[in-house]
């Protein structure tokens, strides 16, 4: 491990103290962490706020074990002690830009970070507009594309599409000749989705969505749906995928229980119902889902054809806030801390 400047010995880092409402959350000074083999620290410039978060701060979501307790999974930053990965043996030197899926602790000045988990920054982009991307890239990608992309034509539903993940779901379906269908709480929210890219956007507040989607798809259905909601869509995500359809689920936002489901479907309509959640993943399928990234979606953030949405940006001591606006859903795409 070189040192290439002067790393001070403490930092500005936000800590929960507790679970709860956003006054948990407190601004402490406290020791700057150290890489181990295959680590880098990262000088933090700017770190992105997720839903996750918020989770993890009322105590529904604990970080898996041997992960840093502290809240933050996606930051940009430089390199500033670098470090050797353990696979390959590739050096990332200090000074590089990188912006990285964390193991939680991106809240703070400095972030300790696996090497095959941080990408380069992408020309053209902001500390702000790279931190945006990990978290939403990551899930997008691994639950979408991977292991193999979606043919073209691919009738895609993605749920709460102006949200941060969403955002960004709609932006790379659309890319990879998908036909996107998304679900929006507003007319605003759901203009966006459609300026993004999605072919329909429904108002899940106004109309339901299953018939909106038999009737935009000629009572096919779709073949995917990228589901936040759970329990409460479970029944009628069923209902709105065509045979050989997929349910990929990521968030319960609608509860972990769907009574009353008509599991005949899977069977008749041959559906693959699935999930992941990207902070229980192990190592080195972060580092294949980073270097899928690298060669898919990097090249289109670079030429510009896709682009992280910023919301708002607040300065670290004003997460309290940060989580509020989340917390309230008035907003669309990302919201970043700049440290
Ligand atoms: N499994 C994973 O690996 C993983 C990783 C990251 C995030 N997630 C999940 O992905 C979701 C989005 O995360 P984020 O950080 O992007 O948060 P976010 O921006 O706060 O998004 C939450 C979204 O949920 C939407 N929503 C709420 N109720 C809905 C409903 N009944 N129908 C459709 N949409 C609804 C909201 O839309 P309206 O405001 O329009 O109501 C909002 O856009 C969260 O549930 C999060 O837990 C999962």
């Amino acid at each position: 491990m070189i040192s290439y400047q002067t790393i001070p010995t403490s930092m500005n880092a936000i800590i929960a103290v507790g679970h709860g409402e956003v006054d948990v959350l407190q601004k402490q000074n406290i020791p700057v962490p150290h890489p181990n083999q295959g680590e880098v620290l990262v000088r933090v410039m700017a770190a992105g706020v997720n839903r996750p978060d918020i989770m993890q701060r009322k105590g529904l979501y604990p970080p898996p074990a041997g992960a840093c307790p502290r809240l933050g999974l996606e930051i940009a930053g430089e390199v500033v002690v670098c470090g050797t990965s353990e696979g390959d043996g590739k050096i990332l030197p200090h000074g590089s830009r990188v912006c990285a899926l964390t193991n939680g602790g991106g809240y703070a000045e400095y972030c300790v970070v696996p090497i095959g988990q941080c990408l380069p920054w992408p020309k053209g982009l902001t500390a702000v507009q790279a931190a945006a991307l990990p978290e939403a890239c990551f899930t997008v990608w691994s639950n979408l594309f991977m292991p193999t992309i979606l043919p073209t034509g691919t009738r895609v539903l993605i749920h709460g599409g102006a949200s941060g993940i969403g955002t960004m779901a709609i932006q790379l379906v659309h890319a990879f000749g998908g036909e996107v269908y998304t679900t929006a709480g507003t007319e605003k929210k759901c203009a966006l989705c459609k300026e993004l890219g999605a072919v329909a956007a429904i108002n899940y507040r106004e109309e339901d969505f299953l018939s909106r989607i038999r009737a935009l798809t000629d009572d096919m259905g779709v073949n995917v749906i990228l589901d936040i909601i759970g329990g409460s869509y479970f029944n009628r995500n069923l209902k709105s995928l065509a045979t050989d359809g997929k349910l990929v689920i990521i968030a319960l936002q609608g509860g972990a229980k769907a009574d009353q489901a008509d599991l005949s479907r899977i069977m008749t309509r041959r559906l693959t119902v699935t999930g992941s959640t990207l902070r229980a993943r192990n190592k080195a399928n972060k580092i294949c889902i980073a270097q899928d990234l690298y060669k898919h979606v990097w090249p289109l953030l670079e030429a510009g054809t896709v682009i992280p949405l910023i919301h708002a940006v607040f300065p670290l001591d004003r997460v309290a806030d940060a989580h509020q606006i989340m917390e309230d859903g008035q907003h669309s795409g990302k919201i970043v801390l700049e440290c």
